[in-house]
């Protein structure tokens, strides 16, 4: 006689290994909290559209309406791996919550390169159909090999006719946590805008006169003007010169094409590392407590340190009592 088995037990959901619970448990909850809330690029940053506004917005007075024109378009691009599913749906969550950037847009976009597992592949497909804010660049994952420049190469083309257009493009690790209005406002504030700029944490950070020759940003995070994006995306010959660390790889490139002249290191107190007081890391230029003004902060890599992170950035203000939890906060 065939055993009997629990009808459960063919279910994938069983089945999976274990450390894609954490995944489903969040994004189990986000389902539960944002049932409306799949679309990223048009229901995170971007100012509500009417046709997504719920109808009883139409009978507010015009006054409550009008958003400020939008007048700045980025593009974020999010290097990560296939597999990295929970911190995926934490960022989503942590960038959803954001208050969103005053007459800005800023996408979020997930990047890697070529999927190659049986798994990866159908779970990848549903997040980009649940959420459509992946790029998969056509290459095989590397992280000083090359894939920085694959995406800065591959954007312009890929957003070619986008209109209207993005007028920067940025990549981000996926330990970093920008503020999206502050990064807008830093960008907008910018005497040059919009052309040729490079904008970023500059190292070294604790030189009195650092020699520009060997300045670059960071590569956690940074940003630049999307004529810098299309300049790399038309100069094949760089892909020959892509190995090394990437943000320093970056900045030879602009400094050879003698693009990114507009150079903007963000203040220190802005763009750091987070320090972690129980790893005994002391502060220093780059690592230092959070502060208000943030525009990002890295080294974000376990579960604790994004709650400490998210708490101090008030993502958690919009909890409203009630008697189905209760949290400590
Ligand atoms: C990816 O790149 C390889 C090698 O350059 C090429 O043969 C292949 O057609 C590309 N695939 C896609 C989907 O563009
Ligand atoms: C960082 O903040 C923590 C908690 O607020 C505090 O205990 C610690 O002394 C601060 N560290 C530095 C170097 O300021
Ligand atoms: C978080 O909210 C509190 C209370 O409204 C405010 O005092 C604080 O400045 C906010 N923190 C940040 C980083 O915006």
């Amino acid at each position: 006689m065939k055993k009997l088995s629990s009808p459960f037990a063919q279910l994938p959901f069983f089945t999976a290994p274990i450390l894609l619970v954490p995944f489903l448990l969040l994004a189990l909850i986000y389902f539960l909290l944002f049932p409306n809330g799949f679309n990223l690029q048009s229901g995170l940053l971007a100012p509500c559209q009417c046709n997504t506004c719920p109808a009883t917005t139409t009978t507010t007075t015009p006054a409550k309406l009008a958003t400020p024109a939008v007048d700045l378009r980025v593009l974020l691009g999010v290097l990560t791996v296939p597999s990295s599913y929970e911190r995926r749906a934490l960022l989503r969550l942590a960038y959803k919550l954001q208050p969103p950037p005053t007459g800005a847009v800023v996408d979020v976009r997930f990047v890697f390169c070529n999927v190659a597992k049986e798994e990866d592949a159908v779970l990848v497909a549903m997040e980009i159909i649940a959420y459509d804010d992946i790029l998969v660049l056509n290459c095989t994952e590397n992280m000083n090999d090359g894939k920085t420049f694959d995406f800065f190469s591959a954007v312009p083309k890929l957003f070619a006719d986008k209109d209207p257009p993005y007028d920067y493009v940025g990549k981000a690790d996926d330990d970093t946590y920008y503020r999206m209005s502050a990064l807008a406002d830093a960008l907008r504030s910018k005497p040059r805008r919009r052309h040729d700029v490079y904008h970023g944490f500059l190292w070294p950070c604790d030189l009195e006169s650092p020699n520009p020759e060997w300045q670059f940003m960071v590569g956690w995070g940074y940003v630049v003007s999307w004529d810098v994006a299309a300049w790399i995306s038309e100069t094949e010959e760089l892909r020959g010169a892509a190995k090394g660390a990437e943000d320093m790889t970056f900045s030879r490139w602009l400094r050879r094409g003698g693009k990114g002249k507009n150079m903007y290191g963000e203040k220190p107190s802005r763009m750091y590392d987070y320090l972690n007081d129980g790893w005994g890391e002391k502060a220093a230029c780059f690592r230092h407590n959070f502060t208000a003004d943030t525009v990002a902060v890295h080294k974000l890599k376990d579960r604790r340190q994004w709650a400490r992170a998210l708490k101090f950035f008030n993502a958690t203000q919009g909890l409203k009592p009630s008697k189905m939890y209760h949290l400590d906060l």
